[in-house]
């Protein structure tokens, strides 16, 4: 790992049965691997235990809870993570309510962290979800990149044998977006070192 390899991680938000998500994740993964500046860890919500009865405290308060067993492991891979991106659809013009209970679980890890985002569903193609997810993370005193990756209607985009093809400007899309990504996340992985 070079001193300029930042580790990023790239989360699958649905948790839906018979969802579409961890195509759009792996699609996203090997893009960000192919970018060379990012060692990257594809976590999949749906790995996680994720009650939404959150703990009693306020995390401002008690910022790591005890949590369940079943979400250590998640906890500890977004500790690690200098960086994340949310895979997201839209689900009723906004985020699955997974990822927001995975945000609300965790506080420190997402603290002075650059996030960015991709967004596939219907016609608005996740853009509702990434806005909406832009300020639940302020609140949580992270820095959202502006660039994003967006598939719209992505259930038109299946070749002839029935595989999934991104359209090739949105590789030119996510290698923008992995860029921007990589000069904040630096920024704020030498500003954190150095606070
Ligand atoms: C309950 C529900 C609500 C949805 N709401 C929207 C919506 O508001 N806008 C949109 O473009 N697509 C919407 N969709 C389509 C989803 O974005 C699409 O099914 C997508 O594949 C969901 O992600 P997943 O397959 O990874 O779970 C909705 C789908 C479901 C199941």
């Amino acid at each position: 790992m070079s001193s300029s390899t930042l580790r990023l991680a790239v989360v699958i938000a649905s948790v839906r049965e018979g969802r579409f998500g961890p195509v759009v994740g792996e699609w996203f993964a090997e893009q960000a691997r192919r970018h060379d500046g990012f060692e990257v860890d594809l976590i999949d919500l749906a790995d996680a235990d994720l009650p939404v009865a959150l703990p009693a405290v306020s995390p401002r308060i008690e910022p790591n809870p005890q949590r369940p067993a079943g979400m250590l492991d998640l906890t500890a891979r977004l500790d690690a993570a200098d960086a994340m991106v949310v895979v997201t659809p839209d689900i009723n013009n906004s985020y699955p309510a997974s990822i927001k209970t995975a945000i609300d679980w965790h506080y420190t890890q997402w603290d002075r962290k650059a996030i960015g985002f991709v967004g596939y569903s219907g016609a608005s193609g996740g853009l509702n979800a990434i806005a909406h997810l832009r300020q639940v993370f302020a609140e949580l005193n992270a820095h959202t990149i502006r660039d994003y990756v967006s598939f719209p209607r992505y259930y038109q985009q299946f070749d002839a044998e029935g595989r999934w093809t991104a359209p090739s400007e949105s590789e030119a899309a996510a290698a923008g977006m992995l860029d921007q990504l990589h000069w904040w996340a630096s920024a704020l992985a030498a500003a954190r070192v150095a606070a």
